[in-house]
């Protein structure tokens, strides 16, 4: 089959480009890990027949995903476009917590690397959907919860008021989903960010 590639997306540790086939356009993943495309994998097959917002497995071969392409932008173009207009978008944040809390529910996993390019929203049907899920685990909801709400707050220029004030808005949510105590999960979040941000000061 004639294949070209369109672009290639920003990826830590993988190669994602975007590709376009007789058949129509498709995101190619392939990983650099074997045990991570297994991880990616064993996700989306759980996620199948659930009404959880993702791209489809159109195959899966070797270590690579064919995936349906998602419309939309990343989360983190949707704050910079926030932070432009200084208004948060409270039903973003809310859909965010929705997809989080429903996966954790439905597949009893949590999402670990909960930076915002992992989730895309759509504008035009307001639909929000979640991707890269080789780094899950059957854990508590606390870390995640607690490391979406920093990641939040870091992203250039970090910790301005809307940050703040979309992070307060994600933690006091899952404190009400999970009816658990806000201060603690401001507390762990205090805690993920310095993990961030020591990261990637490392990374420089
Ligand atoms: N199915 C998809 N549809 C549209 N864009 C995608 C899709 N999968 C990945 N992307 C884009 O590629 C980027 C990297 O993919 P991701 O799975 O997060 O790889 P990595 O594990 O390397 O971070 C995402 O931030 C997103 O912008
Ligand atoms: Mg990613």
């Amino acid at each position: 089959m004639a294949e070209q590639k369109l672009s290639i997306y920003k990826s830590r540790r993988n190669r994602v480009c975007l590709t376009q086939t007789d058949a129509g356009r498709f995101v190619v993943k392939t990983f650099l890990d074997e045990s991570c495309f297994q991880k990616e994998l064993q996700i989306y097959k759980l996620l199948q027949n659930k009404d959880i917002p993702c791209a489809q497995v159109m195959a899966a071969e070797g270590k690579t995903l064919v995936l349906s392409e998602l419309p939309g932008q990343t989360l983190v173009e949707c704050l910079q476009q926030q932070e432009q207009t200084g208004v948060p978008v409270c039903d973003i944040w809310k859909k965010l917590v929705a997809w989080l809390t429903a996966f954790h529910q439905e597949t009893g996993f949590v999402m670990m690397d909960v930076n915002l390019r992992n989730f895309l929203y759509d504008e035009k049907t307001k639909m929000l959907y979640g991707l890269d899920f080789e780094e899950c685990s059957p854990d508590s909801i606390i870390i995640s919860a607690a490391s979406v709400a920093a990641f939040i707050r870091t992203y250039q220029p970090e910790n301005t008021p809307l940050k703040q004030e979309i992070s307060k808005y994600v933690l006091q949510l899952f404190a009400q989903n999970y009816e658990m105590e806000v201060d603690r999960l401001f507390l762990e979040s205090a805690g993920q960010e310095e993990k961030i941000l020591a990261r990637r000061k490392n990374k420089i």
